[in-house]
């Protein structure tokens, strides 16, 4: 059953991944023990551009997370819930995770927001971009990094 929970999910996440097409080279960054301590952008990121980015479908985090957001209806349950994991990671290792949640579980069924290496199934516009940008990326480890309690 869980097996084929998970390939479910998989489709809705490539398809949803589909529609949030962005187009950028990846910059280069440092991984420093178990995180990338400097922002990929150079500068910290937005929060609240960030939280928009977590609620929103087409980013996919909640499809398989859950997290203290009110306003959103169907939340995921195949992944842990995020409030207090600004308390449990620190910036370095959220970024890390974002970039590539395969450095921490290598059978995670996170996907690698900001790599393009190694990736099995991906239909030829997505070759060689990312599925999030520095920027978003940046956002969104500011916004979890706020998500103390
Ligand atoms: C296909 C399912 C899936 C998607 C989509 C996904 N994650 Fe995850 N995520 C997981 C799983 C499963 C874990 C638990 C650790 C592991 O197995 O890698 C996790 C772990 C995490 C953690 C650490 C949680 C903790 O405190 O232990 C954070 C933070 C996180 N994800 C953020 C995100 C964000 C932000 C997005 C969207 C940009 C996202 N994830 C998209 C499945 C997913």
């Amino acid at each position: 059953m869980a097996r084929v929970l998970v390939h479910i999910t998989g489709v809705v996440v490539a398809a949803a991944l589909s529609a949030a097409a962005v187009a950028e080279e990846l910059r280069s960054y440092t991984i420093t023990g178990d995180g990338i301590a400097e922002p990929l952008t150079g500068v910290p990121g937005d929060p609240a551009r960030g939280r928009a980015l977590v609620l929103e479908r087409t980013s996919t985090c909640i499809l398989c997370h859950s997290g203290p957001f009110d306003e959103v209806r169907f939340q995921g349950d195949l992944a842990p819930h995020l409030a207090g994991a600004g308390s449990r990671w620190s910036r370095s290792q959220l970024r890390l995770r974002l970039v590539d949640a395969t450095r921490f579980n290598a059978q995670t069924i996170m996907p690698s927001y900001y790599r393009v290496d190694g990736l099995a199934r991906v239909g030829p516009s997505w070759r060689g971009k990312p599925i999030l940008s520095a920027e978003q990326i940046e956002d969104i480890v500011a916004f979890l990094a706020t998500l103390k309690d």
